[in-house]
C-alpha cells in the first residue's frame, strides 16, 4: 500500500490534544494527522482512547488542551456543525434506526441537505456504491443482517459527501467474511470518493492491508505511528495489547 504522497495536505491535524472525563485522563497529549485521501487506522487496547480521538474531532469529547486543525485552520469542533464542515463520525455499534427503512435512514444522514431533489440525488449516488442495500431500500433496517446494517451506517455517513469520515470499529461483532466486505467497501469509498478515513479497528491484520498508515494508542498516548508494514513488523501491537509496554 502506498504511503501518503509528499504533496498531500493535512486535512485534520491534532496537536497535543488532551481530554479528561472527570478524573479520568482519556487523551494525554495526542498528535495525529490525517492527510487528503488517506485511510489511517487507530489501534490499541480497550480504554486506550481511540473512540475519544474520534469524539474529540466530532465535538463530542471535551478537549481541554491542544489544538485541532481542519484544512490548516484551527477549529473548535461543535457536534451539530461538523457535517456542514465535511466531517462525519460513524459511531461504535451499528446505530441504525431499526424501524425506519434503509432509505429513511439515508435521508436522516442527509439532514443538512435542505433541497429535497439534491438529497434524492445523493441517496441514489450513494446507493450505487451499495448494490445490496439498493435492493432493500424500502425494507426496515432492523430486518437486515448485521453486515448490511453496518453498510447502512457507512452509507448514511456518506450522504453529505464528507471530506473526512471517522469510523469507530465498523467491523465489531461481524463474522470474518463480513469484516472483509466492510473493509473492501471502506477502501472502495476512499478510492471512488477520495474520502479521507480515520478508522478505529481491532482486526489488526485485515485492517493493515487496507490502510496507508496506522497509529497505536496506549493509555491515552500515541505509542507508535507508521506505515502498516512497519507496525506489523514491529512488536508494538503485541506489547500494548499484552500490557508489556514500558516493562
Ligand atoms: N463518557 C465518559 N465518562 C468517563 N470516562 C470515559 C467516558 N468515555 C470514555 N471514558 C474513559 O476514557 C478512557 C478512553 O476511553 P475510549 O472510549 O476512548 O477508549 P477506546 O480505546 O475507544 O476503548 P474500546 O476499545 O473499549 O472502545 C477509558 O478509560 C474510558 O473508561
Ligand atoms: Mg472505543
Amino acid at each position: 500500500m502506498a504511503n501518503k504522497p509528499a504533496h498531500a495536505q493535512a486535512l485534520l491535524e491534532l496537536k497535543n490534544v488532551r481530554v479528561h472525563y472527570g478524573g479520568v485522563k482519556a487523551l494525554d497529549g495526542v498528535d495525529i494527522s490525517l492527510f487528503d485521501g488517506e485511510v489511517v487506522a487507530l489501534m490499541g487496547p480497550n480504554g486506550a482512547g481511540k473512540s475519544t480521538v474520534l469524539k474529540a474531532i466530532a465535538g463530542i469529547a471535551p478537549v481541554d488542551n491542544g489544538t485541532i486543525a481542519y484544512c490548516n485552520k484551527p477549529i473548535t469542533p461543535v457536534v451539530h456543525l461538523m457535517a456542514h464542515k465535511g466531517i462525519v463520525l460513524v459511531p461504535q455499534g451499528r446505530r441504525v434506526f431499526t424501524r425506519l427503512t434503509v432509505e429513511e435512514n439515508l435521508e436522516l444522514g442527509g439532514f443538512i441537505i435542505k433541497n429535497k431533489n439534491e438529497l434524492k440525488e445523493r441517496i441514489e449516488d450513494i446507493l450505487k456504491l451499495f448494490p445490496a442495500l439498493k435492493k432493500k431500500r424500502t425494507e426496515r433496517a432492523g430486518t437486515l443482517s448485521g453486515g448490511q446494517q453496518q453498510m447502512v451506517a457507512l452509507a448514511r455517513g456518506l450522504i453529505v459527501n464528507p471530506k473526512a469520515l471517522l469510523l469507530d470499529e465498523p467491523s465489531l461483532g461481524l463474522a470474518p467474511k463480513l469484516v472483509k466486505e466492510v473493509f473492501a467497501k471502506i477502501r472502495e469509498i476512499n478510492q471512488i470518493k477520495n474520502t479521507a478515513i480515520l478508522v478505529v479497528e481491532h482486526n489488526v491484520r485485515t485492517l493493515l492491508e487496507t490502510v496507508n498508515r496506522a497509529y497505536v494508542l496506549d493509555k491515552g498516548k500515541v505509542a507508535a505511528e507508521g506505515t502498516a508494514e512497519k507496525i506489523l513488523k514491529s512488536d508494538i501491537l503485541e506489547k500494548v495489547f499484552l500490557g508489556k509496554l514500558n516493562g
